[in-house]
């Protein structure tokens, strides 16, 4: 049997995850986003001490990818292993979905084989259609709105640079409409960091999204700001963020986004403003010389790959959680 966990409470609570879904951090309160960090945390520490954690002995993962990975699916299918699990990789090439069989067939189908579901798709109703016809959890591996699954990576690795997360403060500039900046707006917000988000017109976070994270910082007491000036978002930041200007699916607008973005890149003269021990963080893929320096993303204060191992680790606690 694998060792017991310690993190089965917070404040005394215990915690039920089993059979949910991981679509997006707004559906989770404060604790329970603690507690997955928590969890995340033990998790490492086995893996880092060579100790096994089969928790999920004989679970099987299905993997359904309608976009490119690396990180996602490399960290999901090793997670799985290491958690005495399986995980089946699914490319929407090759699987019937990817000739027009529903999501509806696809979700009652694979709840007969596998234990859980993880996607990376375009919609995000596509998710939600999943999650609703799917009886097993379903996990948001990306969607055009939302990756929740990277930014609990991102507060793990703040957690592990910083301390801690509650009065942090965090600034991400460029594509505000796009899956980082919308779930980090989620995530900051419940955990009591203060947010500013910098993005040219017509590229500002989704209005409803924007909105929710407003209602939620209230009951934190943080702030949330977005602004067409990146100076402005940055000024004191204790961590800085920013993603690809041109995300997948949008290829199309690259040029008119190169335009866009040119005022936005992170490089050593913005982060000046930042505060002197800043980190710097990036879901990666990366394009350096675009949306941020070569200087940046190599240089002392950057933890993106801090942030990529984290992945393993934070989805391991949520695959924990979800199907244990
Ligand atoms: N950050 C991230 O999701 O990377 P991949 O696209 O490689 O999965
Ligand atoms: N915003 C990027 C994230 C890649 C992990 C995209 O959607 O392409």
């Amino acid at each position: 049997m694998p060792e017991a966990i310690e993190s089965t409470k917070v404040n005394n609570k215990p915690m039920n995850f089993k059979g949910k879904d991981f679509i997006q951090l707004a559906d989770f309160s404060k604790e329970e986003i603690l507690h997955m960090l928590d969890v995340a945390v033990e998790l490492k520490s086995l893996q880092k001490q060579g100790k096994p954690h089969p928790y999920l002995s004989g679970k099987v993962l299905g993997m359904i990818f309608e976009k490119s990975s690396t990180r996602t699916r490399v960290s999901f299918e090793v997670g799985m292993l290491q958690l005495g699990g399986h995980a089946i990789f699914l490319s929407s090439k090759d699987i019937q979905l990817g000739r027009g069989e529903s999501i509806h067939d696809t979700a009652k189908v694979l709840s007969r084989y596998v234990d859980g579901i993880m996607i990376r798709t375009f919609g995000h109703e596509t998710v939600e259609e999943l999650a609703e016809h799917a009886s097993i959890p379903v996990i948001n591996g990306l969607t055009d709105l939302q990756h929740p699954t990277q930014v609990l990576a991102d507060l793990l690795t703040i957690l592990e640079h910083k301390g801690k997360l509650e009065g942090v403060k965090m600034c991400y500039i460029g594509d505000g409409y796009n899956n980082m900046p919308h779930s980090l707006l989620e995530g900051a917000v419940k955990v009591g960091m203060d947010i500013s988000i910098a993005s040219p017109a017509g590229y500002l976070p989704d209005g409803n999204i924007t909105e929710q994270a407003i209602e939620a910082a209230k009951q934190t007491g943080v702030s949330v700001t977005i602004t067409h000036d990146p100076v402005e978002a940055i000024k004191d930041a204790d961590v800085v963020i920013t993603d690809v200007w041109t995300s997948m699916g949008m290829e199309a607008e690259t040029e008119q986004r190169l335009k866009a973005f040119a005022s936005y890149q992170v490089n050593e003269e913005l982060c000046k403003h930042a505060k002197d021990d800043y980190i710097f963080l990036h879901c990666l893929p990366a394009h350096r010389g675009e949306e941020v320096t070569a200087e940046v993303i190599d240089g002392s204060h950057s933890v993106v790959f801090d942030e990529a191992e984290n992945r393993l680790h934070a989805q391991k606690a949520i695959l924990k959680l979800l199907l244990d």
